[in-house]
């Protein structure tokens, strides 16, 4: 294996970058990123480490979620305290049903690039390259909205810091705080028996810190505060690597985000986003789905983890419902036999996606359910432990998946479909989910 530099990818194969027109203003960009404040720090990167090694070893479950892709237009103040508040919500239900910390890692601040199934779309007899994501193109078919632009990664950049910012700033002010939890209600939602028992829930904490605190007579002040880390799929490489650098400890971080993960399409051991992941001292998340064979799981533990370092590898499978049982037993075997220490978290969203009859993509929610609740027995019976979940929600009041509490058929998802790419859970079915995966799983903990 030759020396690992920030730009050593370059020299591997590489799938899912888009062709910019201009290299001369691409460059220009990234001489540009290089230069400015990173997002994140190697030290808070360090932290999210020493957590994560802490949840291989049961102590915590991971919350990881948000949208499928972020939009430029969708940095608003609302949208991004929305998605917050969901987070908020389901960690208070999962830390209450599991009796166990949450560790919360938002798709959020980056989440940018997407891989595509083709690299053209084709409508009406006229073919234009893909929408890449707002990182890259944008959505509308049009030639010139389709021309990778890189003036876009300057924007993503500063897109990600202000809605990075904001979320500091809301919880550095007090919003996360767990002596109010009213400032998580979201307007929209009305009163379902979900939301119901939520609020029991919600009292029931309240009357217990008040209690707790007029007992000790002291505030308990840690509760004031939560940690919310960023993560994306390190998809658009030139992007990643610009925001590559190397710490006083000598490593290399990756500072755009804490946690960068590789997409199913990318994770070809000898491909160059594995090369990329290899070198940056960054937590890294794997997604693996059917066909991934237990030789390739072990080929891409010794890239990314030869010397088995804790804290280093979530492995995120999403095999579909159906699928999972067949799947992933060998996969565990696999990390096994390794003696690798490894975070699995289930991504129950993308094995389940399917079109309408209308051609509407969507994914229903008792698959989703069915999902996560099977990686959870799976994983116990393998003498394995599920440490978390990956989903794609927004605290918004969109109809994007069918099913769940409201039951929303095929024909409410043409009243507000939103997503420019994979169908989302509201907050009204994410918080569901996260009821039902704190009774069926909390049961056993
Ligand atoms: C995603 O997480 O949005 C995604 C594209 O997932 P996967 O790589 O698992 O298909
Ligand atoms: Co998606």
């Amino acid at each position: 294996m030759t020396a690992w530099t920030p730009d050593s990818w370059r020299d591997a194969p590489i799938l899912q970058q888009p062709r910019y027109p201009d290299p001369i203003s691409l460059q220009a960009a990234l001489d540009e990123l290089r230069q400015r404040p990173p997002l994140v720090t190697a030290g808070e990167i360090r932290g999210l480490r020493a957590e994560l090694a802490a949840a291989q070893q049961g102590d915590c479950f991971v919350l990881q979620g948000g949208d499928c892709a972020e939009s430029f237009a969708e940095c608003r103040p609302e949208i991004i305290a929305n998605r917050l508040r969901v987070l908020l919500q389901m960690s208070l239900v999962l830390t209450h049903g599991l009796k166990q910390r949450v560790l919360r890692i938002g798709r959020f601040a980056g989440q940018y690039a997407k891989p595509r199934s083709a690299d053209t779309e084709t409508r009406d007899g006229l073919e234009l390259p893909s929408f890449r994501g707002d990182l890259v193109n944008g959505p509308e078919f049009t030639a010139q909205a389709r021309a990778p632009q890189p003036a876009r990664l300057l924007q993503a950049h500063a897109c990600s810091a202000l809605s990075l910012n904001y979320v500091r700033a809301l919880i550095e002010g007090g919003f996360a705080d767990l002596h109010h939890p009213e400032n998580w209600d979201l307007a929209w939602m009305q009163h379902t028996a979900q939301v119901g028992a939520y609020e029991k829930l919600v009292a029931e904490i309240e009357n217990a810190v008040g209690f707790f605190e007029t007992l000790s007579g002291q505030r308990m002040e840690h509760l004031d505060r939560v940690r919310l880390y960023s993560s994306h799929e390190a998809l658009l490489l030139a992007y990643e690597a610009a925001l590559t650098h190397q710490d006083r400890d000598g490593a290399y971080y990756n500072l755009g985000c804490h946690l960068p993960w590789i997409g199913m399409r990318t994770a070809q051991p000898d491909h160059a986003h594995v090369e990329y992941c290899r070198g940056i001292a960054n937590p890294v998340g794997i997604k693996l789905g059917p066909g991934m064979s237990p030789e390739w799981l072990q080929e891409l533990l010794e890239a990314l983890n030869p010397e088995r370092q804790p804290g280093r590898l979530l492995l995120i499978h999403r095999f579909g419902a159906g699928r999972l049982e067949q799947g992933l037993p060998d996969l565990i075997e696999t990390v096994r036999r390794s003696g690798q220490p490894v975070l699995w978290l289930c991504d129950p969203m993308h094995g389940n996606t399917h079109s309408t009859a209308d051609g509407i993509k969507t994914r229903d929610f008792s698959a989703i359910l069915e999902e996560l609740l099977a990686a959870f027995r799976v994983h116990r019976a393998c003498g394995s432990r599920l440490g978390g979940v990956h989903l794609e929600l927004t605290g918004e009041d969109v109809t994007e998946c069918t099913g769940g509490a409201r039951s929303l058929s095929a024909e409410d998802l043409k009243r507000r479909y939103q997503s420019t790419v994979d169908p989302r859970l509201n907050g009204e079915q994410a918080l569901e989910l996260a009821m039902a995966i704190a009774t069926e799983a909390g049961a056993r903990a």
